[in-house]
């Protein structure tokens, strides 16, 4: 399929809805944050790198006013409760951030399983409870969760990851549950392999040598975000609980 031109707004589904992307500065994020903008949504970005999120905000040209920065690190608690308050109108929360570390369970530091899920679960469970919080008092919202098919799965060299994202799984459900009765709904979307620089800091060899000896074509970002745009535009009575994505070879 071909790349999304970034230099149009395609039609305006959620105009007037404000959303926050966590992780937008790269990867399925940004693609999120810019799939949203095209349909009309005013989107706060955030992610540490703020020149990233900064060029995000030039992807669109003439629209710069659908992207409002917020950067800061979400292991930073302080961080994670301003951004609460900035996004606190947001009509959509897509948890996206999040930090992979692959190696054998007996060598990964402790430090390296700590922060996956400072990132992965503490961080996007907190916003969660305080956007949550305003969208059920409004009896409206939406939040995404990007988990990954390593929420029911658990591969050799991904067990701390797969940890953190059957957590995150299971706070949607939950969330689900408790939050339908004040209009708001939660999406999962879990997707397989997808093309981004997410592996990077996995070095350890024997994981280098496994990801090299992959025979199938992983998803694209924008796979993701379409399965964001299709859960964000579906009707009112419509909740897309469950989105799971897997590259067709995989
Ligand atoms: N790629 C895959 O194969 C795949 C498959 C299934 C699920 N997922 C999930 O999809 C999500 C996005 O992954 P990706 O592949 O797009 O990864 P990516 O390209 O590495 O992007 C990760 C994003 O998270 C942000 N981030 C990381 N640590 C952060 C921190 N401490 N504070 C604030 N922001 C932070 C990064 O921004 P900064 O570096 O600027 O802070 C970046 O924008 C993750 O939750 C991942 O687990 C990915």
């Amino acid at each position: 399929m071909q790349a999304k031109s970034e230099d149009s707004i395609v039609s305006q589904r959620l105009a007037g809805r404000l959303a926050l992307v966590t992780g937008a500065s790269a990867g399925i994020g940004r693609a999120c944050a810019l799939a949203l903008a095209r349909e009309g949504a005013e989107v706060i970005v955030t992610g540490r790198r703020k020149d990233r999120l900064d060029a995000l905000a030039e992807a669109v040209p003439g629209h710069r006013a659908h992207f409002r920065v917020v950067p800061g690190d979400l292991a930073d608690s302080s961080f994670v409760r301003r951004l609460i308050d900035a996004a606190s109108a947001a009509d959509i929360l897509v948890n996206n951030a999040g930090i992979l570390t692959y190696a054998p369970f007996l060598e990964i530091k402790p430090e390296e399983c700590d922060a996956m899920f400072r990132v992965n679960v503490l961080a996007p469970m907190h916003l969660c409870q305080g956007v949550g919080a305003a969208m059920a008092a409004r009896r409206r919202g939406h939040v995404i969760m990007i988990t990954s098919l390593g929420a029911r799965t658990v591969n050799r060299f991904g067990v701390a990851y797969a940890a953190t994202k059957h957590a995150l799984s299971a706070i949607a459900k939950g969330m689900r549950l408790e939050l339908k009765a004040f209009g708001v709904r939660v999406t999962e979307i879990a997707p397989g392999m997808v093309d981004t620089g997410i592996r990077e800091s996995s070095t350890h060899p024997d994981v280098v040598a496994a990801i090299e000896g992959r025979k199938f074509a992983p998803l694209r970002p924008d796979d993701v975000a379409d399965a964001v745009i299709y859960a964000t535009t579906a009707d009112d009575n419509c909740s897309a609980d469950l989105i799971e994505l897997r590259p067709r070879e995989a």
